[in-house]
């Protein structure tokens, strides 16, 4: 998965910042909703979002 794709674009959020947080234990989208604000203002990034952090959790390479 590319690093710097765009996850939520209302907070500049993307698959390196995901990564980031699933190294310091937020590895679940409530945490990363209650620490970043992923996907808290439109919600458009919500589904992929939550697919992002499931493949990421299976394969962190
Ligand atoms: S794109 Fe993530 S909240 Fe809008």
């Amino acid at each position: 998965m590319d690093d710097n794709r765009m996850v939520c674009e209302c907070y500049n959020i993307r698959v390196k910042d995901i990564k980031k947080a699933i190294e310091e234990g937020n590895d679940t989208f409530e945490k990363m909703e209650r620490t970043m604000r992923l996907g808290v203002l439109c919600g458009a990034c919500v589904t992929d979002a939550k697919k992002v952090i499931e493949t990421l959790k299976g394969n962190t390479d």
